[in-house]
């Protein structure tokens, strides 16, 4: 009986060592832990190797700044495949697309339908530069995006979350 405790107590040790080796795998383990940092990385590689494929100058856009100037546009629209449509329609693979049609039944102004425009990233270009220039009567009312750069980078944002393909 009285052994009792003392075996226990070996064993306790015995254990306890276990478990210290054991933490030791588990901290060398650890140390390879930025894995979730790592396994983010990989979209961000998406994301640039998808910019590579652009057309120039697009392709050397600064996608951070994009997405900061993006901010002026997501009050009103939605980029990824079958987001919803708000004040402006939802933008999924809008390079290549008609101007006006589709986006899961967006009510249009006529002007913009009847254009017949099929967007470019230079007519994006043209587009946010001042909307009501591009097609008169549109009901976007967004004042214009007046920085060459910003445009470039927001529209080379727009197409690398929009599910571009290169032709
Ligand atoms: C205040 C809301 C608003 C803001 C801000 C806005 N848009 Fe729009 N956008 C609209 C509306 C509304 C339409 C539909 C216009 C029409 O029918 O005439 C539209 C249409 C568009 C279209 C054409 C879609 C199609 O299917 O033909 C594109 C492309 C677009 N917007 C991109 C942008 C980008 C990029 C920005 C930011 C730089 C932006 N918009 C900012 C409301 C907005």
């Amino acid at each position: 009986m009285r052994l009792g405790p003392i075996v226990a107590a070996t064993a306790l040790a015995m254990f306890a060592a276990a478990c210290s080796k054991s933490e030791t795998t588990t901290s060398g383990e650890s140390e390879t832990a930025p894995a979730p940092t790592a396994a983010a990385a990989p979209s961000d590689e998406e994301a640039q190797k998808l910019l590579a494929s652009l057309p120039a100058p697009y392709n050397t856009a600064d996608l951070s700044n994009g997405k900061s100037k993006f901010a002026l546009c997501q009050s009103c629209h939605t980029l990824p495949e079958g987001g919803a449509n708000m004040t402006g329609p939802n933008l999924w693979r809008i390079v290549g697309a008609e101007a006006g049609e589709g986006r899961n039944g967006f009510k249009f102004s006529e002007a913009l339908e009847e254009s017949h425009i099929t967007w470019t990233p230079d007519k994006l270009d043209t587009w946010i530069t001042k909307p009501q220039d591009m097609v008169p009567g549109t009901k976007m009312s967004f004042v214009g995006l007046k920085d060459a750069k910003d445009r470039t980078d927001v529209i080379a944002y727009v197409m690398v979350k929009t599910g571009y393909k290169p032709q």
